[in-house]
């Protein structure tokens, strides 16, 4: 099994700016079909809490941060996302959700398929069911 990964990104220093990227195959380890971002989010609110069937997934700190708690089934374990120049792979079936988000943070996360509510698994229960069987 494949499991979730902080990806360090390259880092262009810069005295007008810093510049970071990924591209695929290079750092991003998929082909991206999709982006989105959370922004926005108020003081205390939990994002995600959902696995994925199919789709993998990569998270980066745009501005501010935020935890991202990741569980397997079995154990769960805790990325602190804070710099712009790292990025959280996540592959399929790990259950995640968002949280502990800074003022004025950004999420950026790209991901390997269109959206589609099919592949989401939204009860714990059923995730670690499934998870089992693997
Ligand atoms: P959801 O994935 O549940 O958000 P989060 O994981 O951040 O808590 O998505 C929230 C809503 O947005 C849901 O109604 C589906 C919609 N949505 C799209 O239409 N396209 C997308 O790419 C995403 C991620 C969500």
């Amino acid at each position: 099994m494949i499991n979730p990964k902080l990806i360090d990104l390259p880092k262009i220093l810069d005295k007008r700016g810093n510049l970071s990227f990924f591209e695929y195959p290079n750092q991003l380890p998929f082909e991206i079909e999709r982006t989105y971002w959370i922004y926005d989010v108020p003081g205390g609110e939990v994002r995600g809490s959902h696995a994925f069937k199919e789709q993998q997934e990569f998270i980066v700190a745009l501005s501010g941060s935020f935890d991202v708690v990741i569980h397997d089934g079995k154990e769960e374990k805790r990325f602190s996302l804070n710099r712009s120049y790292h990025g959280l792979h996540i592959p399929k079936m790990f259950w995640r959700k968002l949280e502990n988000f800074s003022t004025n943070s950004l999420a950026l996360i790209v991901s390997d398929k269109t959206y589609d509510e099919t592949d989401y698994i939204r009860d714990f229960e059923e995730f670690k069911r499934l998870a089992d069987e693997k």
